[in-house]
């Protein structure tokens, strides 16, 4: 390790600790950032300041296929705190490095609910505007007050509101014009007062029927969250993955008529802007994938959107699974499956 004007710089840094598929590479150059001053000291240095580079979370949404020439710069801002009490609302703000379930507890048992149905989804706070996360009927957008990001090439810290972030289905600015342009330090949430469950989830009907709760508390839908989350999702800590694999893909009416003329078995959901979206899972599954593998990289029994890595899988053979599964559900529905993680 080198210490540069206060800065942490590692070299030759493994990075299969830190992506949730585990899955092996190398960094060149790795810095940690645990403020927006941390950032500056990188934009003003000499060297780093005009090197390209990747900005990670928790790693959690991506599959790493090579070493990383990049300088990797590591997010650790820590801190949770409530910033204001509106009668409308809780506004919480949390640093990019914390743990996003983490927060998700956190603010439960503080008594700010609103996060509960986001439970247990890996990865970090400064990731979920990123992909703009979403389960269960709620997306990080609905919860979005504004974040801060520091720019990557003057060292300023700006604060951005939704309008700029861009959210979209799994996607936001940030996988797109301010890619490894900017670093999120802190994402501020509002949890909206008084408290509103979200329960219209077929999965979460299904728990109020069972247990005949039908106007459960935060605290009861965060455990239902997390048992059904359990029941099908591998947890990374056991078995490497980066969640759902694709997006579901979304159609036009005439394009599912087409499909469900000859699958009618087909899971689709209408969007309310009259598109239809169609769970990607169902379709791989139908096309008979659970639980196939190349090498050790393979798709889930549980769960066939998941792909999971069975023990020193690489990221080629990640890539091989993936293709060969896009290229029969072409074959089949005439869909092209799109990536969900970053594939770097
Ligand atoms: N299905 C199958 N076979 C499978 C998988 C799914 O038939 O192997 C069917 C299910 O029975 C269900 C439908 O497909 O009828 C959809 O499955 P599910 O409800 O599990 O949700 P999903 O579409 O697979 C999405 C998100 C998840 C999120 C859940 C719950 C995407 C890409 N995935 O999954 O997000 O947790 O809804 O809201 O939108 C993630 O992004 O990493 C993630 C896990």
């Amino acid at each position: 390790m080198e210490e540069n004007c206060g800065m942490q710089i590692e070299r030759g840094v493994s990075l299969k600790p830190y992506n949730s598929f585990s899955l092996p590479a190398v960094a060149g150059t790795l810095v940690r950032i645990a403020s927006d001053a941390d950032v500056r000291r990188v934009v003003d240095d000499p060297v780093l300041g005009s090197a390209p580079k990747f900005v990670l979370g928790g790693g959690s949404n991506i599959i790493l296929t090579r070493d990383m020439p990049q300088i990797v710069l590591k997010v650790e801002v820590r801190g949770i705190r409530l910033v204001e009490e509106r009668a409308d609302a809780w506004i919480v703000e949390a640093g990019a490095g914390e743990n996003w379930h983490d927060l998700v507890a956190h603010t439960l048992a503080h008594g700010w609910p609103g996060l509960e149905n986001l439970a247990l989804i890996p990865g970090t706070v400064g990731a979920s505007p990123v992909q703009n996360i979403g389960a269960y009927g709620v997306e990080l957008k609905d919860r979005f007050e504004s974040l801060d990001a520091v720019d990557l090439v003057t060292g300023r810290t700006q604060t951005l509101f939704a309008d700029t972030c861009a959210f979209g289905y799994r996607d936001s600015v940030f996988k797109n014009a301010l890619a490894n342009r900017t670093v999120i330090t802190r994402v501020r949430f509002r949890l909206p007062r008084p408290w509103q469950p979200v329960l219209g989830y077929l999965d979460i009907e299904r728990r109020m029927a069972e247990t005949g709760i039908h106007a459960p508390n935060a605290q009861q839908v965060f455990d239902w969250i997390c048992a059904i989350r359990r029941a099908k999702l591998p947890d990374p800590a056991v078995i490497g993955n980066a969640g759902s694999f694709f997006k579901n893909p979304i159609v036009t009416p005439e394009q599912c008529r087409d499909i469900i003329g000859r699958d009618p078995e087909i899971v689709h959901y209408p969007l309310p802007d009259g598109s239809i979206k169609l769970a990607a899972g169902w379709m791989i599954d139908a096309c008979g994938w659970k639980g196939k593998h190349v090498g050790q990289a393979a798709v889930y029994e549980k769960q066939a959107l998941v792909l999971v890595n069975r023990g020193g899988a690489i990221g080629s053979e990640v890539m091989l699974l993936a293709g060969a599964i896009q290229e029969s559900v072409y074959g089949r529905f005439g869909i092209r499956l799109e990536p969900e993680p970053l594939v770097v």
